[in-house]
């Protein structure tokens, strides 16, 4: 009896741990088939161990979402995001978006500075999107005039923002990457830039120990004032980002946000020898910057507003996106359905020649 007994417990013992097995065997397929259904279907999966140099790598080709939630609310510059654009974006072969956010119109003004619930779901809606069309996404606070006007009295703020964001998005894949700030100028430069970089990272670093992080020099990202960029460096999973508008007088003809732009209206890009060897040596001086401080590069931004005439502003994005190729480095167009808009979101269709001009880099 006590035997039958023993025997049908360990019986029973054995079904439970078969059923259990089965279950978990069968939990797993479902995790596991659940991941292939939406799992990218690029490289953009990134492989269990990854240097910083793939990672940038990874972000290969991409598409600012400009003027969409960097403006003062979404819409009020004229774009208002769409799961399509994720789609076209994808479909066009890009491999990243880069989202500009304008956090701190979104964020309390007093102490803990919390950020309001409905446009973080916004943007968390947007970070889903990007990952479910496979593509990367580098999410940035854009547009904090206040740090770049007052930084020391504005650093509490922007960290307990980094703060939030980072806690945020601690569990969301290394296909998302953030980028600390955009374009820093006015008094956020030199060695108050320098001193507030570390303050934020730490913010960053707390919850995401390795993620991939963006950092760019003081002087709005401009190339000639990487070399005053000073990064702790014991942190090797860092970015630094670029941005290149070169000559502005061609890029920014016309703009209305640039004083005295329209005096430049008319001003072509021949994309002779000499106009070439600009580009190349403003790129090439990245390039080597980021060799000798073995900090990959991202160009983040580059692009030619339309006013510009449209053979002119196709030469200088294919020689600008080829040469970054060339180079190594990853990069952004400025930007996808505004002003500089490679595509036209009014006719729901991709103005051709500009989108071959960025494709046209093997
Ligand atoms: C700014 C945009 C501007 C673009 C080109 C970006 O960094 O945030 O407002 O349109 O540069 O000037």
């Amino acid at each position: 009896m006590a035997l039958a007994a023993a025997s049908a417990k360990a019986k029973s013992d054995r079904m439970r741990i078969t059923l259990l097995a089965e279950t978990l065997v069968c939990m797993c397929i479902a995790q596991v088939s659940s991941l292939v259904a939406t799992a990218p279907t690029t490289s953009s999966v990134p492989s269990a161990i990854e240097t910083i140099e793939s990672a940038n790598a990874r972000l290969g080709r991409g598409i600012n979402l400009g003027n969409a939630l960097e403006a003062p609310s979404e819409g009020a510059w004229g774009v208002t995001l769409k799961a399509d654009y994720f789609q076209q974006i994808r479909a066009a072969g890009f491999d990243t978006v880069r989202l500009p956010v304008r956090w701190s119109a979104h964020a309390d003004l007093a102490a803990p500075y919390a950020i309001e619930p409905t446009f973080a779901a916004r943007v968390d809606w947007a970070i889903d999107q990007a990952t479910a069309h496979g593509l990367n996404i580098v999410v940035n606070v854009h547009h904090n005039a206040a740090f770049d006007d007052n930084p020391e009295s504005e650093l509490v703020r922007m960290t307990a923002l980094w703060d939030q964001l980072a806690e945020r998005y601690q569990h969301r894949p290394t296909t998302v990457y953030f980028e600390l700030y955009n374009e820093p100028h006015g008094k956020l430069s030199g060695e108050t830039w320098n001193a507030a970089v570390p303050v934020l990272l730490q913010a960053v670093r707390r919850t995401n120990p390795t993620r991939p992080l963006i950092i760019g020099p003081d002087g709005w990202n401009d190339i000639g004032r990487l070399a005053a960029l000073r990064l702790p460096a014991d942190d090797r999973n860092l970015i630094v980002t670029v941005h290149y508008y070169s000559p502005f007088q061609f890029t920014h003809q016309g703009a209305s946000w640039v004083k005295g732009a329209d005096q430049w209206l008319g001003r072509s890009w021949s994309g002779d020898e000499k106009a070439l060897a600009e580009v190349r040596k403003e790129l090439e001086k990245a390039a080597l910057w980021g060799r000798e401080n073995q900090r990959p590069i991202f160009l983040g931004e580059f692009g030619a507003f339309s006013k510009a005439d449209a053979e002119s502003r196709e030469r200088w994005t294919r020689f600008v996106a080829t040469e970054a190729r060339r180079l190594g480095l990853s990069w952004a167009y400025w930007e996808f359905c505004s002003g500089f808009g490679a595509y036209d979101a009014k006719a729901e269709a991709w103005r051709e020649p500009l989108k071959e001009a960025l494709m046209a880099a093997p």
